[in-house]
């Protein structure tokens, strides 16, 4: 079919540099940065000008497609060496999103066989577009599947943003509203607000708003409320890793929202890819959750909201277990009651 949508993306290849829409500077300024070095790249991811699980993992292949332009070296062992080193180094930027590892590890593996520099250089650059253009393609048969869950005039809770600019196009959770506006299926959003650094104020509000969505605003604290008060039929979100068992870790606040829509017995959906399943892992005790600066919670941009020298804790993520979640939304289809078992049947 043919796609009338017209979305923000958040990275572009360019060949010499990376063109990289600012979330940071979201919604008020919309401005794509020029990356050029690795070192740009890694400071891009932690700064959060980039962010959402695939999004990282397309920006750091593209990372190493750039740095590879400047290696100075004359066998293909020494490139690999190189090359290796800068995944190293992308690897350090943030631990929780699998997607980064393995998009990392899928372009150090792409050159394996590869005999030549000049070989290995085209391999590199054709494994990062490759990998770009699957996770587009990998998000719309999201979107297709979960809007398969969804009946006309549903009100759907979401938490941070797991839309476009968090991915290739489309989007995960976010995915099957911007279809059903190219469907004319009427649904309507309500976006957490997400502190401590307001992916859904900032980035999903946005997104939707442009599409066309009906989006209602919500700060996090308002969610159990608006699930009684405004009839939300159910919940989806995103993920940054998932265990073997289901497990699944995402932005701070969701594990919250699943204990609700268990509460309100409505159904808790994680959209994702098969590239943020970590099947190595038997459950999310063995998700490595980031913590963040106490900044981000003691000031609101640049206000200072809590006093000085105050204790904070701030985890970047929390981990929803498997029996909270209704369906594993996924490109090769729905899982529906998550467990070691559905898992592999599905995926496999
Ligand atoms: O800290 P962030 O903004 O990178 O966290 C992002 C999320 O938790 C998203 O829900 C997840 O990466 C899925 S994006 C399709």
């Amino acid at each position: 079919m043919t796609h009338t949508l017209t979305l923000p993306r958040s990275v572009e290849w360019k060949e010499t540099f990376i063109s990289l829409l600012d979330q940071q500077l979201l919604p008020n300024t919309v401005e794509y940065i020029k990356l050029h070095t690795l070192q740009d790249v890694w400071d891009a991811i932690v700064t959060l000008k980039v962010r959402g699980a695939p999004a990282i993992g397309i920006t750091a292949a593209f990372g190493l497609a750039l740095s590879l332009q400047n290696y100075d070296v004359q066998t293909i062992e020494e490139f690999k060496k190189k090359l290796q080193a800068d995944k190293e180094f992308l690897a350090s930027s943030r631990p929780t999103a699998v997607n980064l590892f393995w998009a990392l590890e899928r372009v150090v593996n792409s050159i394996n066989n590869a005999i030549s520099i000049n070989e290995a250089k085209t391999l590199v650059i054709h494994e990062a577009i490759q990998i770009q253009a699957e996770d587009e393609a990998t998000c719309y048969r999201i979107g297709d599947y979960a809007l398969s869950l969804f009946n006309k005039h549903d009100r759907v809770m979401t938490i941070c943003n797991a839309g476009s600019i968090a991915t290739a196009y489309y989007g995960t959770a976010l995915a099957p509203f911007h279809i059903s506006k190219e469907r004319d299926i009427p649904l309507k959003v309500f976006a957490c607000e997400t502190r401590p650094v307001l992916q859904g104020a900032r980035l999903t509000a946005w997104e939707l708003q442009k599409s066309g969505v009906d989006v209602t605003l919500i700060t996090d604290s308002m969610a159990a409320h608006t699930i009684k008060t405004k009839g939300i039929n159910a919940i989806i979100v995103g993920a940054d890793r998932i265990a073997a068992n289901g497990d699944t870790a995402n932005k701070i606040g969701t594990y919250g929202l699943a204990l609700l829509a268990k509460a309100f017995n409505i159904p808790f959906y994680v959209a994702a890819p098969k590239s943020t399943f970590d099947l190595s892992i038997a459950s999310g005790a063995e998700i490595p959750i980031e913590e963040r600066s106490a900044k981000e919670i003691t000031h609101i941009g640049d206000v200072q909201v809590a006093p000085d020298n105050i204790s904070v804790y701030n985890p970047a993520f929390d981990v929803t277990p498997s029996e909270f979640i209704t369906a594993i939304i996924t490109e090769h289809g729905i899982i529906h009651s998550p467990s070691v078992d559905t898992i592999k049947l599905v995926l496999n």
